[in-house]
């Protein structure tokens, strides 16, 4: 930069390099303070319309009094406000009812899918195609019952299935004669002396002389191939069943099995959805 100025006259900036390179004093373009004053003028209209500036314990409020919560409440409104008929005659509606109204059902199906999602998929899977150790929804066996009134039951009050452990009060042949015995049945074959002692026991005080089950008790339908306890050998799964139970107390190797109670998780209404939605799945009856 030099130290002189060779050009005193021109209203330079006395900023000068290679004793020509020098900067001017112009005034910015106007393009350029148009563009500026309108930003500045952006910003105090902006302030003024809608919150700005933090404060100790607020903030700036604008003259609207618009804010990004009350905007999204306002949605919510709206589409609570176009749920509500719905919900409305849901509420008004037995289980049964809703069922038998088809744009009502229609509208079920269609929203209850978070509803089951948030609180039956952890155990029954999407759609209650089922998971290991949790029935599926969706076929037409059911341990309950799979009437809208039953699935309902079900869903509000839980369901907690007791079979005794048979280890101590039957002989390990007799163990394998009744598994091989239930286990037959799915497959179609015929065995008396299975059938005899399955008859003579306390079995059938549970699951019927026919051993189809009983809804009322939760006892599986033993008949049907459909295994609520799954494993690799059924007939081991069959074994460990009758000789340890389900939800028997005291002992270890137990199945468990226990439908929790949603009455007081969800509204009377979200259990009718539930209901009417687990019935759609294609299974009710
Ligand atoms: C913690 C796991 C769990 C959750 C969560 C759960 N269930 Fe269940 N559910 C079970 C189990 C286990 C059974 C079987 C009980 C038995 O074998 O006695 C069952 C049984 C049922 C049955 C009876 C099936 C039949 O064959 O009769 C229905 C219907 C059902 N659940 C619906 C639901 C719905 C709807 C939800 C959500 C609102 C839900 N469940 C949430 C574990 C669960
Ligand atoms: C106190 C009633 C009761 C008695 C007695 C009883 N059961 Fe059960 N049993 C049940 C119930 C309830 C279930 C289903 C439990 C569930 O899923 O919650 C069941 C389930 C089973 C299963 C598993 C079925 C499956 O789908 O995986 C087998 C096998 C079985 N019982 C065989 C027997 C045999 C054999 C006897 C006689 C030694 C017997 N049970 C006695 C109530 C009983």
């Amino acid at each position: 930069m030099s130290e002189n100025n060779p050009f005193p006259d021109e209203g330079n900036t006395g900023h000068i390099w290679d004793d020509n390179l020098r900067e001017l004093s112009n005034p910015p373009p106007n393009w350029w303070m148009m563009a500026w004053y309108a930003s500045i003028a952006f910003v105090i209209g902006y302030g003024l319309i809608y919150p700005m500036i933090p404060l100790a314990n607020t903030f700036t409020k604008g003259l609207t009094g618009w804010t990004a919560i009350s905007e999204f409440n306002e949605a919510v409104a709206e589409v609570e406000a176009m749920r509500k008929p719905n919900e409305d005659k849901i509420a008004a509606k037995t289980a049964k009812e809703i069922l038998a109204d088809d744009e009502l059902s229609a509208y079920v199906e269609a929203s209850g899918k978070v509803l089951f999602g948030d609180n039956c998929a952890a155990c029954h899977a999407t759609g209650g195609a089922g998971n290991d150790g949790y029935p599926v929804l969706a076929d037409d066996d059911w341990l309950y019952g799979g009437t809208i009134e039953q699935i309902q039951a079900t869903i509000a009050n839980g369901r907690k299935g007791m079979m005794t452990a048979h280890a101590a009060t039957l002989s390990e042949a007799e163990i394998d004669t009744l598994a091989s015995y239930v286990v037959g049945l799915s497959e179609g074959k015929a065995d008396e002396k299975g059938k005899a002692l399955f008859q003579s026991k306390a079995c059938f005080a549970c699951h019927g002389m026919d051993a189809k089950g009983m809804a009322a008790l939760g006892s599986a339908n033993l008949t049907d191939g459909i295994w609520r306890f799954t494993e690799a050998d059924q007939l081991a799964s069959a074994k460990r069943t009758i000789a340890h139970g389900v939800n028997a107390a005291g002992d270890a190797e137990t199945r468990n099995a226990e439908m929790p109670a949603f009455k007081d998780k969800l509204s009377e209404a979200d259990i009718k959805k539930m209901a009417v939605y687990v019935y759609k799945f294609g299974g009710g009856k």
